[in-house]
């Protein structure tokens, strides 16, 4: 048996036809080609495959395509604004808290939610928002250098030391 679902992602909709267990992560990277959410454990520790659904991030490999169906979607390729980075992308690349890059889509996820939610957040709800997003490369000290650059540049826009221009290219 087969389910029509309609797939609002990064403001495209898609009207498919999946089986119903068929989870939004295989969705994504299969039918839609979105291979920005990664499969790390598929079972819901390592935050790898967050995308946001109506605005909270959940983890895509316990999300069933038919579950998310009516809802907006948001990957990490649907971060980026206007041709550019988001300011917590641009963070991210210019701490260097970017290394294999395999949970990044999810750290980005995670950090774009918490910032929507709460702009000021304290260190302790950082740490908490990124409980579930596993690195195995970083340490997670560049990554708290990046959120906390984030943080100040999406309070006062047009801060100095935004991303190289080889960066951006
Ligand atoms: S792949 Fe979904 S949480 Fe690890
Ligand atoms: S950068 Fe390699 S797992 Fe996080």
């Amino acid at each position: 048996m087969k389910e029509l679902v309609q797939l609002s992602v990064n403001g495209q909709t898609h009207d498919l036809v999946v089986r119903p267990e068929r989870t939004l992560l295989d969705v994504l990277r299969e039918d839609l080609g979105l291979t920005g959410s990664k499969r790390g454990c598929d079972l819901g520790a390592c935050g790898a495959c967050a995308v946001l659904l109506d605005g909270r991030p959940v983890s895509s490999c316990l999300t069933l395509a038919v579950e998310a169906s009516g809802h907006e979607i948001v990957t990490v390729e649907g971060l980026a604004r206007g041709g550019g980075l988001h300011p917590v992308q641009e963070a991210f690349v210019e701490h260097g808290a970017v290394q294999c890059g395999f949970c990044t889509p999810g750290m980005l996820i995670t950090v774009t939610a918490l910032l929507d939610e709460r702009p000021e957040p304290t260190e302790a709800e950082i740490l908490e928002a990124l409980s579930g997003n596993l690195c195995r490369c970083t340490g997670y000290v560049k990554v708290l250098d990046a959120v906390r650059t984030a943080i100040r540049r999406m309070r006062q826009p047009g801060l100095p030391g935004s991303v190289a221009p080889e960066v951006r290219a």
